[in-house]
């Protein structure tokens, strides 16, 4: 077993205070591509740059286009939780590890069996009237055509937090102090480009920070421990 994989299950066999913090690279192994690796999201071509159509604006004023967006791209049929996933809701199950906290819209935590989970981005299996509030069943949005609406004639749209909106503060609050408390802290599948999501790294006080990702990330010098490989491989072995 690779040495620094080796460290990591020691890490995780010697505390019950483990928090994980992670993104779109925890999604890859279940068919759901990044957004900023070669082959993600943004890095495909559209009719506008992804980063613009997922943005409060353009949903405003292009409804039509921002749907064809979201069906086509965000909405990946028959994906399933990946061995990550599934380890850390084993950890959870363990009184190991203390929460999830995730930039991903996919679900696939709580699928995995995860309970503790801080959707800071929101989730792409919830909806709701973007007028008058009503909560929608995403199958309205995710596999209708056209532009849902609601009855009072408000447009519907998916409980995410697209760029221009804040993040839920209460949410990051929960994030904030459960990496303010962590014993370890393992970082994995982000690049860490995104704030405030990013910023989260500078709450942790300890000196077991972990850092899985394939790429480097600005964050890397910060890290007590880095393995550079897929994080599925990784948690199939701690
Ligand atoms: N194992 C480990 N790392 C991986 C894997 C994998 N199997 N697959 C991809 N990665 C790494 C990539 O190298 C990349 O650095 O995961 C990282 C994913 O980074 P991004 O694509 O930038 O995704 P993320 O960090 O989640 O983006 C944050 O940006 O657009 C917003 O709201 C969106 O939540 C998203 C936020």
């Amino acid at each position: 077993m690779d040495e620094n994989i080796q460290k990591l299950k020691e890490l995780i066999a010697e505390s019950d205070n483990i928090v994980f913090f992670g993104g779109a690279g925890v999604s890859t192994e279940s068919g759901i591509p990044d957004f900023r690796s070669v082959d993600g999201l943004y890095n495909q071509e559209w009719k506008y740059p992804p980063e613009t159509i997922l943005s409060h604006t353009f949903f405003e004023r292009h409804p039509d286009e921002y749907y064809r967006f979201h069906r086509a791209k965000l909405v990946v049929e028959n994906v399933q939780p990946n061995t990550a996933h599934k380890r850390l809701a084993s950890l959870e199950a363990e009184g190991k590890l203390k929460a999830v906290i995730t930039q991903n819209i996919d679900g696939l935590h709580q699928a995995a069996g995860s309970k503790n989970v801080l959707e800071l981005h929101g989730s792409i299996l919830r909806a709701y009237c973007s007028r008058c509030g009503k909560p929608y069943p995403a199958e309205r949005m995710n596999h209708g055509t056209g532009i849902p609406k609601c009855d009072c004639g408000g447009v519907i749209r998916p409980d995410i937090v697209l760029y221009e909106e804040p993040l839920d503060n209460e949410i990051m609050s929960k994030a904030i102090s459960y990496i303010r408390h962590a014993d370890v802290l393992i970082i994995g599948g982000t690049s860490l480009n995104v704030y405030p999501a990013a910023g989260l790294i500078n709450y942790y006080r300890g000196h077991k920070l972990v850092l899985i990702n394939l790429s480097a990330t600005p964050f890397d010098s910060y890290a007590d421990l880095i393995i550079h490989q897929k994080i599925g491989e990784v948690f199939s072995q701690v």
